[in-house]
């Protein structure tokens, strides 16, 4: 007798689904095809030469440690830079604060391990980063929504589903993945406040923060929450994750948590069973590309190649897009969303579009609950050229022309009402 293997699995797996976006992204690996689907960096902008002469002088001078096992926490010297990097940004963290992790998401994954019981609930922005809904939902977790509007989560449906005592609340606080609008202060602060009141930690998933093109940077979550920790005497009650996917490369994998001690050797323990550590090799390549100031001066680079193209891509929108469709204006990130008139869906907008070699994500992938995203499109910017940003959205207006129905056309145009 023979495994029947569907008989075999755990009860999480049963309603897990691939990721949309990395089966879109096979679609779009032929060079033809102008992809609007991924947050992948521009693969010109990797600093290549740079990680060269790291690798080599690594493994030449330090070979014998880099190629070793090493401790779960990190290697020191990273984890010591990435303390003084986070404090450009607000946060005062020493290399004790913060564990390195392969990849944010292997962060989100170990927090969902930590926090989610069967069935717990986990508040989360209505769209979302659909990676977390994957890496929650592993762990069975339900989902409470929170619509977004332009100045990010919404505060005013929070209290009340605080008061349910779900698990922890996931905030996106800049850039938003997929909807690219960035959270006031004043709900940062209302959300820090609830949250602290009732006593249910946030989760705060900042990748894109670092990667601002206009306005001024905003403190995160985590920040806030200290200064009233000290305050009030009570617990920090922020886990902090970023990550050198969008700023150096994500095929290094690399990225940090900052958390209260006693969370962070709850992680460590965690992180033992999930993969021991994080590649001794790349955390110390990854060290020396980033030292003596690279790592903002590259930052700095990044920045003014991705306004371009976010300036392309919103330019080509204008020009481009049937009036009937409206669309988010990021201050940073990798991404927009686009909102399609009634009727439409974009689903059937993407089989249009990849017969004209352009892909984007249909908007249903981001939301926790049923609920309909049939309506949006998320947009990546960083990855084309200009031009080439020109060219694809012209096909894809061309696209949304042909498909939206008659009525559509006689509608006002409205500002996107994000989900
Ligand atoms: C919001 C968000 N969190 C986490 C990740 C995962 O990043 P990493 O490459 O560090 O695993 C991404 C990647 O796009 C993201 O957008």
């Amino acid at each position: 007798m023979t495994t029947t293997w569907e008989n075999q699995y755990a009860s999480r797996v049963a309603g897990m689904k691939s990721s949309t976006i990395r089966e879109l992204l096979k679609l779009t690996q032929q060079p033809e095809v102008i992809s609007f689907a991924g947050g992948m960096p521009a693969p010109e902008l990797f600093p290549r030469e740079r990680f060269k002469e790291a690798a080599c002088r690594v493994l030449g001078e330090r070979g014998e440690i880099a190629l070793q096992y090493s401790t779960t926490e990190g290697w020191p010297e990273l984890r010591e830079m990435i303390g003084r990097h986070v404090t450009r940004y607000g946060i005062q963290a020493e290399a004790d604060d913060i564990l390195i992790t392969t990849g944010s998401q292997q962060a989100l994954d170990l927090v969902g391990k930590l926090l989610i019981d069967p069935g717990e609930e986990v508040v989360v922005g209505a769209p979302t980063y659909l990676g977390a809904l994957q890496a929650f939902g592993a762990y069975q977790a339900a989902f409470l929504s929170v619509p977004l509007d332009e100045m990010g989560m919404t505060t005013e449906p929070v209290e009340a589903l605080l008061k349910r005592r779900p698990s922890f609340m996931y905030v996106l606080p800049n850039f938003q993945n997929p909807a690219g609008v960035t959270l006031t202060l004043e709900r940062r602060m209302i959300l820090v406040q609830l949250a602290r009141a009732y006593g249910v930690p946030i989760v705060e998933d900042d990748p894109y923060g670092q990667l601002r093109y206009e306005g001024e940077h905003l403190p995160p979550l985590y920040a806030l929450d200290a200064e009233l920790a000290a305050s009030d005497g009570g617990q920090p009650n922020v886990i902090y994750m970023s990550t050198f996917s969008k700023t150096l490369a994500p095929g290094l994998r690399l990225a940090w948590v900052i958390a209260p001690r006693q969370v962070l050797g709850r992680l460590n323990q965690l992180k033992q069973g999930a993969d021991l550590h994080t590649s001794t090799l790349v955390q110390m390549i990854a060290f020396e590309v980033g030292r003596g100031g690279f790592l903002d001066e590259h930052i700095q680079r990044l920045r003014a190649v991705y306004r371009e193209r976010r300036d392309a891509m919103l330019g080509a929108l204008d020009s481009f897009m049937p009036p009937e469709v409206s669309w988010s204006s990021p201050q940073g990130g990798l991404f927009l969303w686009a909102e399609l008139p009634e009727g439409m869906d974009s689903q059937v907008v993407l089989e249009e579009a990849l017969k004209k070699q352009v892909a984007f994500v249909p908007g249903s992938a981001f939301f926790g609950v049923p609920q309909d995203g049939r309506r949006f499109m998320r947009l990546n910017f960083s990855n084309a050229r200009p031009e080439r940003i020109r060219e694809g959205i012209q096909r894809l207006g061309g696209c949304l022309g042909r498909l939206r129905p008659p009525m559509a056309a006689q509608q006002p145009t409205s500002a996107p009402s994000i989900g």
